[in-house]
């Protein structure tokens, strides 16, 4: 991974030699927990990033005091609630990253989340409306479904709301969805590049298998399609209780966060799957769905249609509809209630 991003480093400082390529703030929120403290280290070893800033109700200060120990250039800053701490956090950032909220314990689904992170979302979600109306928002604490619905809301309530900045991370999905299908297949994960649609929650999560191009027998298309859209139950029960997946979706944040840095840097062509407003499914009134988005110097550029799909891909489709409609409909409400 650091070989291909050192290249795409390279790439994306010759497309914007400005000084402000030198000048990128970076902040985490959440930023001592299971998936913040991995991703913050990996952050930190980003060249594209001259600031990471930590922000967490408990550590944050420590993860920063111990990250800026590295040997690589880079400022990083640790706060915690007291003496405005949020708000310095995030004023000037470029990126905000959003991992802060309980995970989910065996037996639970993204959704049993809701009633503790939306309100942590939507609190944190009012601060960068107010500090850093101008950050894009990557969204990662669950459920992403719901919780992006509660960002776009409560900036559109401070009338700083655009489409383009704010992002569910889905990178997750199309991470496990390559690494999976190499497994069953004894391929390498480079050969297995797989498109996921839909949003981020079992099935709502709709792997576009008929446009690879291995080739699946339909015993295997439906036991890959459900590990893909409950891989994540795999690692909370390996767990055991003490949390989900928080190394792989480091690693996934980690590439996303590259993605849209070499992006909005001026390096063109950079397409990554995300949950985000979409004009795809909005006549059947759904307003947020996640596809393949091409990155572009402000944010979200050209959404990608899902291309043509095999009947079981319908049904899966017709499957995650009414659930997404549901999840997006729930944050809609819980920031109007
Ligand atoms: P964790 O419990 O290890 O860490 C969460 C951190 O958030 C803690 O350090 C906690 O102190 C902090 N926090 C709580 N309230 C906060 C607030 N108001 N402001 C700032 N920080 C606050 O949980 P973990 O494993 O890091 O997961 C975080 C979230 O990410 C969960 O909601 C989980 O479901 C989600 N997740 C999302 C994935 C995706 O693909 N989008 C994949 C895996 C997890």
């Amino acid at each position: 991974m650091f070989a291909v991003r050192r290249l795409n480093v390279e790439t994306a400082k010759r497309a914007f030699s400005s000084s402000a390529a030198n000048a990128t703030k970076v902040a985490v929120l959440g930023a001592a927990g299971g998936i913040g403290q991995p991703l913050a280290l990996t952050l930190k070893q980003n060249e594209l990033i001259s600031h990471l800033s930590l922000y967490d109700i408990v550590n944050g200060p420590g993860v920063a005091a111990d990250l800026d120990h590295i040997d690589i250039d880079g400022k990083v800053t640790g706060y915690t609630p007291d003496n405005d701490g949020l708000k310095h956090a995030i004023t000037d950032a470029t990126i905000i990253v959003i991992p802060a909220g309980v995970p989910r314990k065996p037996g639970m689904t993204r959704d049993d989340l809701f009633n503790t992170n939306a309100g942590i979302v939507r609190d944190l979600a009012n601060a960068a409306a107010q500090y850093a109306p101008k950050a894009h928002m990557a969204i990662i604490s669950n459920p992403v479904n719901s919780t992006v619905p509660i960002v776009s809301e409560i900036f559109k309530k401070h009338k700083v709301y655009d489409p383009k900045r704010i992002f569910g991370v889905t990178t997750l999905d199309v991470v496990r969805a390559s690494r999976f299908a190499s497994q069953m297949k004894g391929t390498s994960t480079k050969k297995e590049k797989i498109t996921v649609v839909g949003g981020h929650s079992g099935v709502t999560i709709i792997p576009l298998l008929s446009q690879t191009s291995s080739n699946f027998t339909d015993d295997e298309l439906k036991a890959l399609t459900h590990r893909i859209q409950f891989g994540g139950d795999e690692v909370v029960k390996a767990k055991a209780g003490s949390g989900s997946a928080t190394l792989s979706m480091s690693y996934a944040a980690a590439r996303f966060v590259n993605s849209l840095l070499r992006a909005l840097k001026g390096e063109s062509g950079i397409i990554e799957p995300a949950y985000v407003r979409s004009p795809l499914f909005e006549s059947k009134g759904l307003e947020y769905f996640a596809s393949n988005v091409e990155l572009c110097h402000d944010g979200v550029g050209k959404i990608h249609d899902l291309g043509p799909l095999n009947q079981y891909e319908k049904q899966l489709l017709e499957a995650a509809l009414p659930e997404l409609k549901k999840n997006i409909a729930k944050g809609v409400d819980f920031v109007h209630k």
